[in-house]
């Protein structure tokens, strides 16, 4: 087609912005035949360094690039747009408590998600990955009546792509071999990373590890506390790993899940697996004509129930907070 799609990206001049920006407008999220319209929110004391940012941007001279609108009113950025990737977000500053936390990205994802509803294509899909992302998304979704609940999801492609990674590399195996693997819960360090559904050239993962003390003593706890490890290691929290799994999530989000396979998305509940009807959970979800399932049929053993229920059980929390201070 050659009517461009046109993609919002907040947080644009941030750290996840400079690597997603560059890979939405190669091509990487839509292919190269589908031209991209980039539409940049930020803050204003940003919009500077935006600018230049859309001067590389020009400077890449990208095929697929279309055009890029900048700015710092989310009502005229979301204008028209077919997905919405909600990177900006308030990180949680010295001495902060979860609840400043909360309320200061309510400020952010509350009018965020009334924008959207106000202005947005009919066909959006929106994406959070500004932490805390299930949260935030729960909050935009409940500012935006009119968009199908459907069409909010948050990411946590990036602990998934992680927990394949964790995987491949104590079996020794290229990480195609990984299927099916599941992240359940919240993007937090609760999130449950489950092998007794994963797949490893086609047999089940945790019986091939055979090692419930790696499984529960090296490899959970690696995959949730791995973005605290990269901050250590790199001085800066992890974004070309994170804008490279918010691509992956929209371009399953749009192109689908091949047959044999899932990818873990978090979206509203509808009460399955147990988890809450209403909160923004991670499940393994298939992908077809641009709409997701969660796979159904699972059987969920003593060990992973608990897990689910200890990471549902927060996101419940978060739920109530926000709900109190009436952001949703
Ligand atoms: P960053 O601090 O480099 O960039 C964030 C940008 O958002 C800044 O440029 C800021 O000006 C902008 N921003 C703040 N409020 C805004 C608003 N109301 N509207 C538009 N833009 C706004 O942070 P970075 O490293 O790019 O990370 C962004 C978010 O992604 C953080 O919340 C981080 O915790 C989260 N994250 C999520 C991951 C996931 O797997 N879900 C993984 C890694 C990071």
């Amino acid at each position: 087609s050659t009517t461009p799609v046109k993609v919002a990206v907040t947080g644009a001049a941030g750290q996840i912005g400079y690597s997603l920006l560059f890979r939405i407008a190669s091509g990487a999220l839509l292919g190269p035949d589908t031209p991209v319209e980039l539409r940049l929110l930020e803050i204003t004391p940003a919009l500077k360094a935006l600018e230049g940012v859309v001067m590389e941007l020009d400077d890449c001279a990208f095929p697929t690039l279309a055009g890029v609108q900048i700015g710092d009113d989310a009502t005229k950025v979301f204008d028209g747009v077919n997905l919405a990737l909600l990177v900006g977000a308030r990180p949680r500053g010295p001495g902060m408590e979860r609840g400043d936390l909360l309320e200061a990205n309510g400020g952010i994802f509350a009018p965020q998600g009334k924008a959207l509803n106000e202005v947005a294509a009919d066909d959006i899909k929106v994406t959070v990955t500004g932490n805390p992302a299930n949260t935030n998304a729960l909050i935009a979704m409940s500012n935006a009546p009119d968009i199908p609940t459907e069409r909010f999801s948050a990411l946590t492609r990036l602990d998934h792509n992680r927990a394949i990674s964790q995987l491949a590399a104590k079996l020794g195996v290229p990480v195609t071999e990984i299927k099916k693997m599941t992240i359940w819960g919240n993007h937090s360090a609760t999130q449950y990373p489950d092998l007794f559904h994963a797949e490893v050239s086609g047999k089940n993962a945790a019986e091939t590890v055979g090692d419930q003390d790696w499984l529960a003593g090296t490899f959970i706890p690696t995959v949730a506390k791995r973005g605290a490890a990269i901050i250590e290691a790199r001085g800066a929290s992890s974004a070309a790993s994170a804008a490279s799994a918010t691509i992956d999530h929209a371009r399953t989000w749009v192109q689908g899940t091949p047959d044999g396979d899932w990818v873990s998305m978090a979206v509203r509940s509808d009460g399955s697996y147990g988890v809450q009807e209403g909160l923004i959970s991670s499940f393994p979800v298939t992908v077809k004509d641009g709409q997701w399932s969660i796979v159904q049929g699972l059987e969920i053993d003593d060990f992973s129930r608990g897990k689910i229920d200890a990471s549902v059980a927060e996101l419940a929390e978060e739920r109530d907070a926000v709900k109190g201070l009436g952001l949703i």
